[in-house]
């Protein structure tokens, strides 16, 4: 039995005195639909009132006027790496860098992957506490299981009553974080039983290994040889065995970073039959290709290395398909930022891909490119781009409508986008403490000019104006709506049930007689 200490539930010191703020005039986007000439009203760090006209104006508010923009909420990314340790460095975004990075993009809660440390849940769970002190808007954590015993699943239950709903199962890094699939059984049973979402890393490490070998064999050593050795077939293959998997033990499942036509089309197969399990696209597979990973200079290379890798510009034309026709429901980012210093562990002749740490930015530019890769191309609207940056997540992990929408009583995290705004990315200008960045040089139209937090503003005229330590650990009920009604998918018993027959099989004594 171990004690968990009760979560920081840090004291706000700054959100409830804020002036209120009134937002006119804009073109209010929720998932539900966009409502132009609106108003929104925020008062006490929450979004009072909105509507065509909101009245009466608090005399001390403070008002913006957003006539030609949209008024959304703040995005949600449900997929970041900050401060993890992983590969023998430590991601060089820290709860506070990574977060203003991501405020300064218009995402106003991101849900982070706890670490074990040493397989121990609640050992990690204390780390991310203390890790996360210095927070500066709202996040939450989900929970990775790297082994399996009963003390495991005992954390789990536990974790589950502290606020997290989710667990992160990872079927490569062989010898690292990879769990065997009767483990990963057992994690589902598990989750099934305390209401969880079950999330899975799928790539076959075991075959991702042999690949790599087979790469320093035949000399390939570079960061090409990280893209060549998990070819996409290896991605679908997990997938394809951790949803039947989830299928047999029957509860939700959620594919994180799908970066390839093979494990997407296992994740619509299964959404077609009615299977609750949900693909997550990440900004980097809907923007970016293979090719940079085979740049002859070393540190670009280096940069695009993550896993599942990029792919070719098929995978990425599918994957933007996927999240229009809605096999794809979330779009995140990974966000697993290593310098070039760190990326340099992984440099030959030294060292190989091998050693290369994974993982790639995003968490400042997934609201930016998705729109521009999705709504700027017209293939969906303001109100689907909500859902997927935004309120599917909330709805997955339990959290809608306090977060991803703009009602009275929701939390006042509300991103002002004017759609005018040219721009373009680069690691001079952004505000990770990463030195190098994916999308540098990607010229966009559409901006995200203010970004409220908690009902406060803490990014306008591209400054951020935070408050370390302000944000909030977000508690995530179990048991969401991909739970609802989930009893109804049992296979029938009958006729062939899990009953026993009764048959006459005589009794013990008459043994010899057989
Ligand atoms: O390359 C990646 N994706 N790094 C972060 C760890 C993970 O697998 O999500
Ligand atoms: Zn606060
Ligand atoms: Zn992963
Ligand atoms: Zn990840």
């Amino acid at each position: 039995m171990k004690i968990f200490s009760a979560i920081l539930l840090l004291c706000c010191v700054h959100a409830l005195s804020a002036a209120p703020i009134l937002i006119l005039n804009g073109t209010v986007v929720t998932s539900e639909g966009s409502h132009p000439g609106w108003d929104v009203l925020i008062e006490d760090g929450k979004i009072a009132m909105v509507g065509p006209k909101v009245e009466p104006i608090p005399r001390d508010a403070r008002i913006i006027d957003a006539s030609g923009k949209y008024v959304m909420p703040g995005g949600i990314d449900p997929h970041t790496h900050l401060e993890m340790p992983f590969m023998g460095q430590e991601a060089c975004d820290d709860f506070k860098s990574g977060q203003e990075a991501a405020l300064a993009g218009g995402t106003t809660m991101h849900i982070d992957f706890a670490l074990p440390v040493n397989g121990d849940l609640a050992a990690g769970f204390e780390l991310y506490k203390k890790k996360s002190a210095k927070s500066v808007m709202d996040f939450g954590f989900h929970m990775a299981v790297t082994a399996w015993n009963d003390q495991v699943a005992e954390d789990m239950s536990t974790l589950a009553k502290l606020g997290i709903n989710s667990f992160k199962f990872f079927l490569a890094y062989k010898g690292a974080l990879m769990v065997t699939d009767e483990e990963f059984q057992q994690g589902l049973q598990q989750c099934k039983k305390i209401g969880a979402v079950a999330m899975v890393h799928a790539e076959n490490g075991d075959a991702v290994a042999n690949g790599q070998k087979a790469m320093i064999e035949k000399g390939i050593v570079g960061p090409e040889g990280h893209a060549l050795s998990r070819p996409a077939v290896l991605e679908g293959e997990a997938t394809g065995r951790a949803i039947k998997l989830a299928k047999y033990v029957n509860t939700p499942l959620y594919v994180v970073h799908v970066m390839s036509i093979d494990a997407m089309e296992e994740v619509a197969k299964a959404r077609r039959e009615g299977q609750r399990v949900i693909g997550e696209a990440v900004a980097s597979g809907i923007t970016q290709d293979e090719s940079k990973m085979w740049d002859p200079d070393f540190k670009i290379a280096a940069q695009f290395v993550m896993s599942p890798p990029i792919r070719s510009k098929e995978h990425q034309g599918a994957l933007i398909h996927g999240l229009v026709d809605e096999s794809l429901t979330i779009i995140a980012t990974d966000h697993a930022v290593f310098n070039s210093t760190q990326k340099a562990k992984g440099k030959p002749p030294q060292a190989d891909f091998r050693t290369l740490p994974n993982g790639v930015n995003g968490i400042e530019e997934r609201m930016h490119v998705t729109w521009d890769v999705l709504v700027n191309s017209g293939r969906i609207s303001p109100s689907a781009y909500v859902s997927i940056t935004s309120a599917e997540a909330a709805k997955v992990f339990n959290i809608f409508p306090q977060k991803g929408h703009i009602a009275p009583g929701s939390d006042a995290d509300v991103i002002i986008f004017d759609p005018t705004v040219e721009h373009t990315i680069s690691a001079t200008t952004h505000h990770s403490r990463m030195d190098t960045n994916i999308y540098e040089g990607y010229t966009m139209k559409g901006k995200v000019v203010t970004t409220i937090s908690q009902g406060n503003i803490v990014w306008e005229n591209e400054k951020l104006n935070t408050v370390e330590g302000a944000g909030r650990y977000i508690k995530m009920e179990p048991f969401g709506y991909l739970f609802d009604e989930l009893d109804k998918l049992e296979p029938a018993p009958k006729p062939y049930g899990p009953t026993p027959v009764p048959r006459d099989y005589g009794s013990s004594e008459n043994k010899d007689e057989l």
